[in-house]
């Protein structure tokens, strides 16, 4: 278990923050299958002193998906420490620093990963931060560095520690690599053996097997699952069984799947309206969809679904395209 001040987590496996694909609805169903700590979705600490309603919307976090952390962007202290009020409206369980953004819109502005190339300024945000925070605790996501010349993650991570953060998230690749593979996970190593506070690992985790030789070969305290997440939110609970019972689990069958997509797809519904829910629904749609028969051709179905009971006519179409390798036993 981590305990930092008031944060308990219980459990070694996280949902990643994803901008725009972990919202509230994503996040409350990993949970549900085992994430023990979520992270949601960036937020402007600009756009939250404007009073931008929807970078304010990414701060919500639901009852079922605690503990989670929101997470703030930005490259000005005083602007971060004045986000921080808007953010303990929430009532997060952490508040979250992203020091890892690669897009250039985040890291043009300075923000993201490029305060990667400014050590010092990483240091004066946290301290910024941690002055407003009170007793919720603050952590930071950082990349191995921003080019493979300036690898820092060591330096810039000690620095976070100095400056009051809590536990930091060590996304094992530089940002010139964006999502690239391989992440490096001996750099995830690097940092836990150079800081006293917790560190979890990120990147490249797709399967529970993965999970368990992240854990292995680089000490970190939890994983952090992403994009592997995406239409499989039960690797969570894959991966808690192989860590607590040295027991695989099988994939779920076509139904279970067809049945949380249903689930999924309803909560964001329900959570952001059907215009906006069924638009956001659909690339989950195919991702859910991946490696079923007659995938690519469904996922142009994915493309259209607009009202809540097209998804029960995808249902049907990705049920009749499988029924001879249909396993009924679930
Ligand atoms: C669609 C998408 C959106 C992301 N948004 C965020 C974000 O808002 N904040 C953040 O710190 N990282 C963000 N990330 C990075 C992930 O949190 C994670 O570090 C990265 O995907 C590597 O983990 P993985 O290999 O398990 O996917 C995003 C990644 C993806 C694919």
């Amino acid at each position: 278990m981590i305990k930092i001040g008031k944060l308990e987590i219980k459990g070694i496996c996280a949902l990643a923050p994803m901008a725009g694909v972990a919202d509230r609805s994503f996040r409350e169903l990993c949970a549900g299958y085992g994430a023990s700590y979520c992270v949601g979705e960036m937020a402007s600490a600009k756009g939250l002193i404007l009073g931008d309603r929807k970078s304010e919307e990414l701060l919500e976090v639901g009852a079922a998906e605690r503990p989670a952390a929101v997470q703030l962007f930005g490259c000005e202290p005083e602007f971060m420490a004045r986000a921080v009020e808007k953010a303990l409206k929430y009532s997060p369980d952490a508040i979250d620093i992203n020091m890892g953004c690669p897009t250039p819109k985040i890291t043009n502005n300075g923000s993201g990963s490029a305060l990667m190339k400014k050590p010092e300024l990483c240091g004066e945000i946290v301290r910024a931060v941690v002055a407003e925070a009170g007793d919720t605790p603050v952590t930071v996501k950082i990349r191995k560095g921003w080019d493979e010349d300036s690898v820092n993650c060591v330096e810039v991570a000690k620095i976070c520690e100095e400056a009051g953060a809590s536990m930091i998230t060590v996304h094992a690749r530089t940002r010139s690599q964006m999502y690239a593979p391989p992440a490096d996970w001996s750099i995830i190593k690097a940092v836990k053996d150079a800081v006293g506070i917790p560190v979890i690992g990120n990147g490249d985790v797709f399967t529970a097997h993965d999970a368990m030789c992240m854990l292995e070969e680089t000490g970190c305290d939890m994983v952090m699952v992403g994009r592997g997440a995406l239409g499989n939110p039960w690797i969570f609970r894959q991966i808690n069984s192989l860590y607590e019972h040295s027991r695989p689990l099988p994939e779920p069958g076509l139904f279970e799947k067809m049945s949380v997509m249903h689930k999924h797809i309803l909560a964001m519904v329900e959570h952001k309206g059907e215009y906006i829910g069924m638009r956001e629904a659909r690339k989950h749609a195919a991702w859910y969809l991946k490696g079923f028969r007659g995938a690519s051709r469904l996922r142009n179905e994915c493309a259209k679904l607009t009202v809540v009971s097209d998804v029960d006519e995808l249902i049907k179409k990705v049920i009749e395209a499988n029924s001879s390798q249909t396993d009924t036993s679930n």
